[in-house]
């Protein structure tokens, strides 16, 4: 679809953006299940982040299906596409120096392979909250688990739809045993030594 469309450059360089924020861009992508607490170690890793000095922005699967993808629903199809925006939105951000950090379900690996190429081997960070789906169930904090297993939400991931785990996270938390504060810490330790954080 890509037709009668030309690329326009500027002369200003990714570089020269990530200078003027004083940091390397990178994505810090969280995947897992429903209840596994993304949103809420999104926003307390941006808290700590910019507390901290650094551009960042969160991209939260329920907020962005409010607006960029809310024509969007659950089949395997619509999530591609979900996870396709979001990717490119990411990569956009960090063109721009900004810290991406999204987070999505995002239960397919080919998925997140896409969203890897997307943004670049470089810049992304998989982030995998590996928390039991006994734990999420229990903990179920929008009682989505409990309409699922009434057959009230059709393709809820871990209950009628697939969630495939990643192999090799560059991250893996079990909010189950960590707090919050320790996942937040482990995070900001792999960035530090990846992008050189302070
Ligand atoms: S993803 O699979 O496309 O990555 P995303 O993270 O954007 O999902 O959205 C997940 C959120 O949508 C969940 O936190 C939950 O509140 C809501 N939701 C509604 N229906 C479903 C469903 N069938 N499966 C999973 N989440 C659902």
């Amino acid at each position: 679809m890509t037709t009668n469309l030309t690329w326009h450059n500027t002369c200003i360089t990714s570089e020269d953006r990530a200078k003027l924020y004083c940091q390397r861009p990178a994505t810090v992508w969280l995947t897992g299940l429903s209840g596994a607490g993304k949103s809420t170690l999104a926003f307390a890793l941006e808290k700590e982040l910019i507390l901290g000095g650094y551009a960042c922005y969160v991209l939260d699967g329920d907020n962005v299906r409010h607006g960029l993808s809310r024509d969007l629903g659950f089949s395997p199809e619509a999530r591609k596409e979900n996870i396709r925006r979001v990717a490119e939105v990411s990569r956009l951000f960090n063109d721009a120096g900004l810290i991406a950090i999204s987070a999505f379900i995002s239960p397919y690996r080919e998925d997140r392979e896409m969203a890897r190429r997307i943004i670049g081997e470089d810049r992304f960070v998989e982030t995998h909250l590996s928390t039991p789906i006994s734990e999420c169930e229990h903990r179920d904090p929008k009682g989505l688990y409990a309409k699922a297993r009434a057959g009230k939400i059709p393709d809820f991931t871990g209950v009628s739809a697939p969630y495939e785990a990643p192999e090799h996270a560059g991250v893996t938390l079990d909010t189950s045993v960590l707090s919050v504060a320790e996942s937040v810490e482990r995070m900001v330790e792999h960035l530090r030594e990846r992008f050189q954080l302070c």
